[in-house]
């Protein structure tokens, strides 16, 4: 099987690189490649490099990832996160590949308390929530063989993420004051990796199309923060930190509006692939032992 990753330098592309080897070919690229085009704003240069490399598989771990600054960089944003999926999509039709593709919670408005299913109704409040949900129709639309995971609150080890930034700033400040009306589940890169690699070995037909893929339960960022820390100070970090506090999403603004509600109901994703998604916190501890080290 050949397969050809984009966006290899990322949280989710990183691991990509490891649980997508044992599958066979993989060819790799990152933005900045020079031998193929691997940039997304070089439209022309990625159908060319689907063409030359004729790939049975495209996995698209590249997106414009951030959701403050898109809110002044729109274009660039719809760029990345729609018209080159949708270049990629159109050249996997061609050629007859399957193409694998991540979204986000953020394509939902985030009422209610329920976890959504994939067939939900979408209300973005953000610009990358809008170009991210773009990118999903574009590539529905251009009728290849697909696989969209929609996740949410990605960490890794490798890459900036909400967990490492409460990690610096725990040993920097005193107090922090962390939103705890947003729910989610984190997802770590490295599980999203290995469900990408098991479900392009099982895909069939019937099971394309958008899967929400995040791991079980649900956390508030400020309950996270404190997991993330209780953990840190556990394992001998020095920490400054004497006051973790919790406050509503309306005291700290920012430029992007984000979901309240971002549960996302898992059932497809388990029942297709016949997989049970772990405890949130297994991955996060699994993360901080490599950060921590
Ligand atoms: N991070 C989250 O919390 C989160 C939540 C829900 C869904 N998702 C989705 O999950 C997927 C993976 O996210 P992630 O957290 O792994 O993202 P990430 O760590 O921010 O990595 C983004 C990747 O996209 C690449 N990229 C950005 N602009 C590009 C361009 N113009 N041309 C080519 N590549 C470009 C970056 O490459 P360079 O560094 O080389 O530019 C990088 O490899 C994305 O589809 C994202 O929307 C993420």
């Amino acid at each position: 099987m050949k397969i050809l990753l984009f966006g290899k330098t990322g949280q989710v592309g990183w691991e990509l690189q490891r649980s997508l080897a044992p599958l066979g070919d993989v060819v790799a690229l990152a933005s900045k490649s020079t031998d193929l085009c691997g940039d997304f704003t070089n439209l022309t240069g990625l159908a060319e490099t689907v063409r030359r490399v004729q790939p049975d598989v495209i996995v698209n771990a590249a997106a414009y990832t951030a959701v403050d600054k898109a809110e002044s960089e729109p274009e660039l944003a719809l760029t990345v996160n729609a018209l080159a999926p949708e270049v990629l999509a159109v050249e996997a039709a061609r050629q007859g590949a399957l193409l694998v593709h991540y979204s986000t919670d953020y394509v939902f408005d985030g009422t209610g308390t329920e976890a959504r299913r994939e067939d939900a109704p979408t209300g973005p409040l953000s610009v990358y929530g809008r170009t991210k949900l773009e990118g999903e129709a574009r590539i529905s639309g251009a009728g290849c063989r697909h696989l969209i995971f929609r996740t949410s609150w990605v960490y890794a080890a490798r890459g900036g993420n909400f967990a490492k930034t409460m990690l610096r700033l725990g040993s920097e400040r005193e107090v922090l004051n962390v939103i705890d009306d947003q729910v989610g589940s984190p997802t770590g890169a490295e599980l999203i990796a290995d469900v990408t690699a098991h479900a392009v070995q099982r895909f069939r037909p019937e099971l394309g199309g958008i899967h929400h893929l995040v791991a079980a339960g649900e956390t508030s960022w400020h309950e996270y923060a404190r997991f993330v820390l209780d953990i840190a100070r556990k394992r001998g970090m020095p920490l400054k930190l004497q006051e973790l506090n919790a406050i509503p999403t309306s005291a700290y603004p920012t430029p992007a509006r984000r979901p309240h509600n971002s549960r996302l109901d898992r059932t497809r994703l388990e029942q297709s692939f016949g997989l049970l998604m772990p405890a949130w916190q297994a991955g996060v501890l699994r993360m901080l032992d490599e950060v921590l080290q």
